[in-house]
């Protein structure tokens, strides 16, 4: 453990920092009030937060403001800096590369808006985005945006089956796609795959229109009537299109991710709450500028895409690279020459991905120049303070801070971290957490630990970037986040205070399983495996994995012993989740731990698969002790 702060410092957070905390803690409604004064508002707000963690409990914030979030990213920008570039988007291919001044944008997105209103789109009405990283995917957001529509990203990996369930609980009445998207060497069908789970569908479907948008431009089935070719359709309009005035309560977009239970959960952000916290994060973690070619890595279907390739970046006027292709393709170090041939001066990424390129030749990031590098960041996972070294002294030439920020879909944006210029570094530690945001962690009796300790993290009041609910299950909420610590969000992590009051994520202490900083929920994988019927039961669980953090592996109870086909299994969930969560590890075992009333033990299971075998605890109170030794043996015997 490095327990230096590294670059070594007398004094690890700055004057403003500490400014700005001590404002938020006197007087949370001025501070909060003051820093929407970040975004243009039709209305403004009088109030800030509205919320009660008590109760039903409430999540408001500005309620009494009225804005709108793409005129917020755009129009004011294309007053004051029409030419200079939103969005340069980079393809995997040499050759493929747009730059994308502002008023460029502008009228792109008015156009798309355009076509959604004419296709009857109104305020509220849900619009599906399922598109690999193209400036579409950007576009088609903002357009939703303008016209008060909720978008709804979807992951370009996940099934048909994970689009179905995903599109009917949203009930989208326009689906985006694209024809076929790449990835690497590969190409991925999203437009057939979008008809499969369209038709998975069946009556339920509200869709009633497919814009089709032509990434590699391969001939695919249009459905007459209902498809409709992205690029024939925005032609007819014109650039420029009335935006909807928006309260700031309502919603803005819908996210769905994993938790420890059952189908995924269709997190919803807010309008004017949301975008102040990505402009205030954004600008303060990475001390961005509207100077800054921003690269955040991620894709635009996860909460990072959406805070830190989107909103935050562009509310706050700045250039964001969307880079189409891997990391190392077609060649290793293949990202570090997106960065210098666009001169990429925040550059955000995950560990998995840092953990990667550790794994290739020094020479590979060495011969690179990264000179335009200003500032680093990493999210998703707990990042080693090797990896954390490597990422500062290989890529950032010693020269560069290093923010591991640590957040979640719920949280909006940043929560605890480092800041550039701020708030000093720490290897291995996320940071402190940012100003208004009031960390707890709780020990298993629900009371908060103070000073150096470790215990569950929590949040005692709302910040302005929280999730307002979940989709049409508000109790399904409360129940999640505000039950274990009554009165208090709980992130579904642990972590460590420091003496310094630096934060150590610990990981997630639920059955939720970080692959490679994709959330996985347990349950999902295990309804997907069930489907296979020559299955009696299984459990997933996480075990640690040196490239991805964690791995997911599957134990599986076979209705017949002997010729079971462990591959159905991969099968099963390819087709239910995604290829994206396909198993690391099956084991065939004939029983599961159990207690007496029949739950099973998944810590242990966790240990056996990590093959962890000291403390294991009391087995007395299982169903049956013997069976651990037997999976023990098994699983020695299938690796
Ligand atoms: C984990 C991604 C350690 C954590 C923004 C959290 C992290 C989950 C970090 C949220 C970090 C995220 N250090 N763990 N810096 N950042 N996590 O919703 O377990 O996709 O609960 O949001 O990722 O994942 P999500």
């Amino acid at each position: 453990m490095v327990d230096a702060f590294f670059p070594a410092t007398d004094n690890p957070v700055s004057d403003r920092y500490q400014d700005l905390v001590q404002r938020a803690q006197r007087d949370p409604e001025e501070f909060w009030l003051a820093q929407a004064q970040r975004l243009a508002w039709h209305t403004q707000p009088m109030h800030a937060s509205r919320s009660d963690f008590t109760g039903d409990v409430r999540v408001s914030w500005y309620e009494d403001g009225r804005l709108n979030a793409a005129e917020n990213c755009l129009d004011r920008h294309v007053l004051y800096q029409p030419d200079n570039a939103a969005l340069i988007w980079q393809g995997q291919e040499d050759g493929h590369r747009e730059v994308i001044s502002y008023r460029e944008l502008h009228a792109r997105v008015c156009r798309l808006a355009n076509v959604l209103r004419r296709l009857g789109v109104k305020k509220g009405d849900r619009v599906a985005i399922h598109l690999p990283m193209v400036a579409e995917g950007v576009i088609s957001m903002l357009a939703c945006a303008r016209i008060g529509a909720v978008h709804v990203v979807l992951f370009g990996g996940f099934s048909a089956e994970g689009l179905a369930e995903r599109l009917t609980d949203s009930g989208a009445v326009v689906v985006i796609t694209a024809d076929v998207a790449r990835r690497g060497p590969k190409k991925i069908p999203s437009k057939t795959t979008m008809d499969e789970a369209i038709k998975l569908c069946g009556a339920q479907s509200a869709v009633r229109n497919v814009l089709v948008v032509p990434v590699t431009g391969a001939d695919v089935p249009m459905q007459k009537g209902r498809d409709l070719s992205y690029t024939a359709e925005v032609a007819l309009e014109i650039p420029d299109c009335p935006a909807e005035v928006m309260n700031a309560c309502d919603p803005l977009f819908l996210l769905y991710t994993s938790g420890s239970t059952g189908r995924p959960k269709g997190l919803v952000h807010s309008t004017g709450g949301y975008l102040v916290w990505a402009s205030f994060t954004q600008e303060l973690v990475f001390d961005a500028k509207p100077t800054d070619v921003f690269w955040c890595t991620a894709d635009t279907s996860w909460i990072t895409g959406h805070t830190y390739v989107v909103y935050g970046p562009l509310v706050n006027g700045g250039t964001i690279l969307v880079y189409e292709g891997l990391p190392s393709w077609p060649q290793p170090g293949r990202w570090w020459d997106v960065i210098d041939q666009n001169q990429v001066s925040v550059f955000y990424t995950s560990p998995t991905v840092i953990r990667a390129a550790m794994r290739e030749d020094d020479s590979v990031v060495q011969s690179r120049s990264l000179s335009s590098l200003r500032v680093l960041g990493t999210v998703g996972e707990p990042i080693s303070p090797e990896a954390w070294k490597w990422f500062y002294a290989e890529v950032g030439r010693n020269a560069c801070p290093v923010v591991d920020t640590w957040w979640q879909t719920e949280t909006g944006g940043v929560m605890i971290t480092a800041c550039a210029q701020n708030v000093a570094g720490k290897p291995g530690a996320a940071g402190l957490p940012l100003p208004g945001v009031a960390v707890t962690l709780t020990d298993a009796k629900g009371q908060d630990i103070e000073g150096e300790g470790e215990g569950l993290l929590c949040l005692a009041q709302s910040w302005p970037g929280q999730a307002m609910t979940l989709w049409q299950d508000h109790e399904r909420f409360r129940k999640t986040y505000f039950t274990t610590c009554p009165g208090h969000y709980f992130s579904g992590d642990g972590a460590r205070r420091d003496a310094t009051g630096y934060y150590w994520i610990t990981g997630r202490v639920d059955d939720v399983v970080n692959v490679s900083g994709h959330r996985i929920g347990t349950a999902e994988i295990e309804d997907a495996v069930a489907e296979d019927h020559a299955v009696v039961e299984s459990a997933a669980v996480g075990v640690p994995h040196d490239l991805k953090g964690q791995a997911l592996v599957v134990f599986v109870v076979p209705k017949a012993e002997g010729a079971f086909d462990a591959t159905a299994v991969n099968k099963a969930v390819a087709a239910g989740v995604g290829r994206y969560a396909v198993p690391e590890k099956i084991y065939v075992v004939p029983d599961l731990p159990k207690t007496r009333s029949g739950k099973i033990v998944r810590r242990l299971l966790r240990k056996i698969a990590a093959n962890d075998l000291d403390n294991m605890g009391d087995l007395s109170t299982l169903a049956d002790p013997d069976i651990v030794a037997e999976l023990i043996k098994l699983v020695a015997q299938q690796n």
